[in-house]
């Protein structure tokens, strides 16, 4: 025993390679800038730098009059910011959008109030999460669940830079986006809010989506774009209990590994800021965490960036965590944390007792300076100092249609064909005589179900008059196919009193009553809109009233295509047989109707992949990446082990109305080690009649590993269009060391050993001849 220590011991030390040098910084300082930063800092009084460091909801400053309008109050905005110095301002009126015009009234005032009171322009931030949210008549993208579906890292960064435009135009230089969550557990009702389960997909798509919103160069931000706030920082897509905003508890191996990624490639394509989780991670609430907020992201990275807090999260510390006494405890535990900004929606007691913890040597003046020079460099990179204001002249196509057609494509890429029973689609406009449709679901005639939360309210649940104009389904149908042949009978419906996920009484027999004249049943059926906490679920099924609906039109014999249309994977698995085509619209936005019925139609081809893991029971919420031993027949023996990792459909599926041929996969080192880069090819045909999109999805398995290795990984991917008959060589290059896994140890580690690369159907294999440790969290 004692042997196998010591050889085991001289192993590791043999290739531990020596510490690399210190990162360079992730966004590269500009001497100037940072010139003007010292310069003002140096100018503030500790009472002007808490100022800056505290957030407010505009709310505070302004109150519904008489006739229902929401109306700035001048005094109450005049002594906040010449009181109390405060430096940024957020959210929408009750989370209701506003119109281009009030947001230039807004943010003009208080832009003219901070400079007159503070010389130091605020930093105004909104929810423009999926599109302009909060500023009526722009443009809505489907949420980024779709985009993660899409595998389009393009269309993802020409959303956000649309997003951009209309912000500025709305004179609003700060979006709290892109959301980089790992959506991992199917029950925590945010997962739409992110691109899915994977970190290389959520990586990839947040450093497309930064160049978008920000740009090329963040030191210097143009008057047609935004920070970025890449949220929330990190770990909160996998809350133990399911429930938003409760504690996660992750292996330091699949916190490094997986969930740090994205906000590593976020920090590194320089984000300005980023937003903190609220919950915590094995015990510690990430806003108290200098391990996570100060050493990972601002030491480790060399990030300059600033750290705001989710909602209120500085009081969450001592009311919900219970890990301060009380607010001052909380505030002086988060800012030595390395909190920067303090998110305190509704009070200014964070500057009273900021300064009081100054004061008493318990937040010392150095991490205050640390906090206000990051939130300078902000204000200073966005321009603000010399353009406070944006808007009008320039703008002229804030929700044009030219930016209303990269919507409806990114709708198209981001709609998932999961089942197609002898070919029952498309349901072509073509064929004669055109086919009579029932169309049936809850989900099948509102608006609010397609664009999801975070739509001209917090919740989405106002579409009835923000978003009148755009088509739900039934509507897109009937400009697709005729009225005369649609029959509308939803047989379920949401109750729009209760909200969220209360169904009225269902009239089930009414929709199979309906059944009997038409050729095909389309129902639609998932979640209403919805996030954070009021979309908490006690069971992942789709309700009973949904799934007997569908029961009951089985009977009927007619074919049923099944449109899922929801912002998680309800399980469906009794239903699912008896659909003869399946297609999951996860929630594609304000022309998922009419992207919906071109593809249905063949008017567009299908191209999405599925960005999560269906699970298809409750005790197999398992993301593609779990270990081998949790798959069928792997074991053998007196006794069967096997866990049957039990899936609906697993992540990366899709079908196309055309089909693909994968041939020739070839690496160009069968030998490599971690210096090395790896060139992977792989030819892709179109075998089928018609053009189509398809994404390449580049897995690896490292097949013996010193920590039980993954099945496999996605390690790269890329999206190309192929006519039919063509083919095309995809080359994707692929670094070594990102083969690498964290160890026991917690260093990254590339070790010796075989590995085989997937495409398609295609695998090849390769090896790593020498085993690498790096000394250092990140490489
Ligand atoms: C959400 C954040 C959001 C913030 C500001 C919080 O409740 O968790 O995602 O950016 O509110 O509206």
């Amino acid at each position: 025993m004692k042997k196998l220590f010591v050889a085991t011991f001289l192993f590791c030390a043999a290739t531990i390679v020596p510490a690399q040098s210190v990162v360079t910084p992730a966004i590269p300082r500009d001497a100037a800038l940072e010139a003007k930063i010292e310069k003002t800092l140096q100018k503030m009084t500790l009472d002007e730098k808490i100022g800056q460091m505290l957030e407010l909801n505009l709310d505070v400053m302004g109150k519904t009059n008489a006739e229902g309008k929401w109306e700035l109050n001048e005094a109450m905005l005049d002594t906040l910011i010449s009181k109390w110095k405060i430096g940024s301002i957020l959210n929408a009126p009750a989370t209701r959008a506003a119109t281009v015009e009030q947001w230039q009234k807004w943010i003009g005032l208080i832009q003219k109030k901070s400079i007159k009171y503070t010389g130091i322009p605020d930093i105004y931030g909104l929810d423009h999460n999926h599109g302009v949210t909060y500023t009526q008549g722009g443009t809505l993208f489907p949420q980024p669940i779709n985009l993660g579906a899409s595998f389009n890292t393009e269309l993802a960064r020409i959303g956000a830079e649309i997003t951009a435009y209309e912000s500025r135009a709305a004179n609003c230089p700060w979006v709290y986006n892109p959301v980089v969550d790992l959506g991992r557990d199917p029950r925590w009702p945010r997962i739409w809010e992110s691109f899915g389960e994977d970190a290389i997909v959520n990586s990839k798509m947040v450093v497309a989506e930064i160049k978008g919103y920000q740009g090329d160069d963040p030191n210097h931000l143009g008057k047609y774009h935004v920070g970025t706030s890449t949220k929330h920082y990190f770990a909160y897509g996998a809350p133990w209990s399911g429930k938003d905003r409760t504690p996660a508890y992750l292996s330091p191996q699949m916190l490094r590994e997986k969930y740090f990624e994205p906000f590593k490639a976020a920090a590194l394509a320089g984000t300005l800021t980023m937003m903190v989780n609220s919950a915590s991670i094995n015990g510690v609430p990430v806003h108290a965490s200098y391990e996570y907020l100060t050493k990972w992201l601002k030491e480790d990275l060399q990030w300059d960036g600033m750290l705001v807090t989710d909602w209120a999260d500085i009081n969450n510390l001592f009311t919900r965590e219970h890990v301060a006494k009380d607010k001052k405890d909380a505030i002086r535990i988060a800012i030595n944390a390395g909190i920067d900004m303090s998110m305190d929606p509704y009070s200014v007691d964070f500057c009273v007792l900021l300064k009081e913890l100054v004061e008493e040597g318990k937040v010392p003046m150095s991490r205050i300076d640390d906090a206000v020079r990051r939130i300078l460099r902000v204000k200073y990179r966005l321009n603000l100092f010399d353009e406070p204001n944006t808007g009008g002249k320039g703008y002229e196509k804030f929700g044009c249609d030219e930016f209303a057609q990269k919507s409806l494509q990114a709708a198209e890429e981001g709609i998932v064909l999961l089942k197609n029973e002898g070919n029952l689609l498309p349901l072509t406009t073509h064929s004669s005589p055109l086919k009579k449709i029932l169309l049936t679901g809850p989900n099948a005639n509102q608006m609010r179900c397609l664009h999801g939360g975070w739509s001209y309210t917090w919740q989405g649940s106002r579409a009835e008059d923000l978003a009148e104009k755009y088509n739900t389904i039934y509507e897109a149908l009937c400009n697709k196919y005729g009225k005369e042949n649609i029959v509308l009978e939803q047989g379920v419906t949401y109750n729009e009193e209760k909200q969220y996920f209360d169904e009225n009484e269902p009239q089930i027999q009414k929709a199979v009553d309906a059944a009997a004249n038409v050729d095909v049943i389309i129902a639609c059926i998932g979640e209403n809109s919805y996030t954070e906490t009021p979309g908490n679920l006690s069971d992942l099924w789709l309700s009973d009233n949904q799934r007997n609906l569908v029961k009951a039109l089985a009977k009927t014999g007619k074919p049923i295509i099944l449109i899922l249309n929801e912002g998680r994977p309800r399980l469906i698995a009794d239903i699912e047989p008896l659909a003869t085509a399946v297609v999951d619209a996860l929630i594609p936005g304000n022309y998922g109707g009419d992207a919906l019925a071109n593809l249905l139609a063949g008017d567009a081809n299908f191209s999405a992949k599925m960005p999560y893991t269906y699970p298809r029971e409750i005790n197999s919420l398992n993301t593609y990446d779990y270990k081998v031993s949790e798959e069928v027949g792997t074991m053998s023996g007196a006794y069967n082990y096997d866990a049957k990792v039990s899936l609906q459909w697993p992540f990366g599926y899709g079908m196309s109305y055309t089909t693909y041929a994968y041939s020739n996969l070839k690496v160009d080192k069968a030998a490599f080690t971690a210096d090395d880069v790896l060139t992977v090819s792989v030819d892709v045909k179109n075998t089928g009649s018609r053009a189509g999109k398809e994404a390449v999805l580049l897995y690896s398995s490292d097949l013996v590993a010193s920590v039980v290795p993954d099945n496999k990984r996605l390690r790269d991917f890329t999206k190309i269009e192929l006519q039919p008959g063509e083919t095309k060589t995809v080359t994707f290059k692929l670094p070594a060391k990102s083969l690498a896994f964290v160890g026991a140890d917690g260093q990254w580690t590339l070790e010796e050993g075989d590995f085989i690369l997937k495409v398609g159907d295609q695998t090849v294999p390769t090896a790593c001849t020498k085993t690498k440790v790096w000394s250092t969290p990140n490489i």
